[in-house]
């Protein structure tokens, strides 16, 4: 009835309050949405969208193929990668730096500051850091990073594109620092993600990530020795 008294394209169904859900956090799973969406697709003429923790393009495909919605929105997981349909239909889903649905974004947003995500530090910075800023390098430098969390997993990924010769030590097995940490509690296994895609994006640029390596008082001058590196970037938490 309602679709016949107003001029409606389409159907968005998104469901949740303002604060809470809306912006669905990480215990929901991806797509949690698509059964409302396809009940009001069984009723409706109109074409029916689906949006809420869509992350990957199998996830997109699934619900199009089941047929729970016409068609798919994404909205975090476009601040995290603009790029992603572009690299979905390239077949580099690999490559998409999926929303983790940590929130930060809105957290930024609902207090009146800009965009922001909690680990694609070009989003609202387009401008300087977006898209065809990145310049290679005309004087590469060998760069030791000592710890590989975010934040020298983020400098290594960088780094490595811009052509510098990169090494990674990090004291644990496993890379990722705080959000591998964080990934082992209970409903925040996404935050791995972050270490994940870090690593592998750090790595297909060149960068050389050592695990098992913990640098201390003691040995950091036979590392420096080892290493001769032209730079050194202390990224050991703050
Ligand atoms: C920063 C931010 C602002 C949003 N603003 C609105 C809004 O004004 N109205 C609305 O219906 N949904 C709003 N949403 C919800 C999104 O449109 C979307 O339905 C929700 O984030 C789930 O999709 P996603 O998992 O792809 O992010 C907002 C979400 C975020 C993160
Ligand atoms: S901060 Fe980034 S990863 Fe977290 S929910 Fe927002 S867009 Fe997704």
């Amino acid at each position: 009835d309602i679709e016949k008294g107003a001029d409606i394209d389409y159907v968005d169904v998104s469901a949740g309050v303002h604060h809470s859900f809306i912006h669905t956090p990480m215990e929901f799973e991806g797509g949690w949405e698509r059964g409302y969406a396809r009940q009001i697709r069984e009723v409706s003429n109109k074409p029916v969208l689906a949006v809420g923790r869509i992350t990957t393009p199998d996830l997109a495909e699934s619900l199009l193929e089941a047929g729970d919605a016409d068609a798919i929105c994404l909205a975090r997981q476009l601040f995290t990668d603009p790029y992603w349909a572009k690299k979905a239909e390239e077949g580099h889903a690999d490559d998409i730096r999926t929303c983790v649905a940590a929130n930060f974004c809105w957290k930024s947003v609902s207090r009146g500051a800009r965009i922001q995500c909690v680990y694609n530090p070009t989003i609202g910075r387009e401008g300087a850091w977006g898209e065809g800023t990145l310049i290679k390098t005309k004087t590469p430098k060998k760069v030791l990073v000592i710890g590989g969390g975010p934040a020298g997993l983020e400098y290594a990924r960088v780094a490595a594109a811009r052509g510098h010769t990169v090494t990674v030590v990090e004291g644990k097995s496993e890379l990722g620092g705080h959000v591998r940490l964080q990934s082992l509690l209970p409903s925040r296994k996404e935050f791995g993600e972050i270490a994940r895609w870090l690593s592998d994006q750090a790595t297909k640029n060149g960068a050389e990530l050592r695990t098992d390596l913990p640098v201390s008082e003691t040995g950091l001058g036979t590392l420096l020795a080892a290493e001769q590196p032209d730079h050194v970037v202390v990224a050991t938490g703050s």
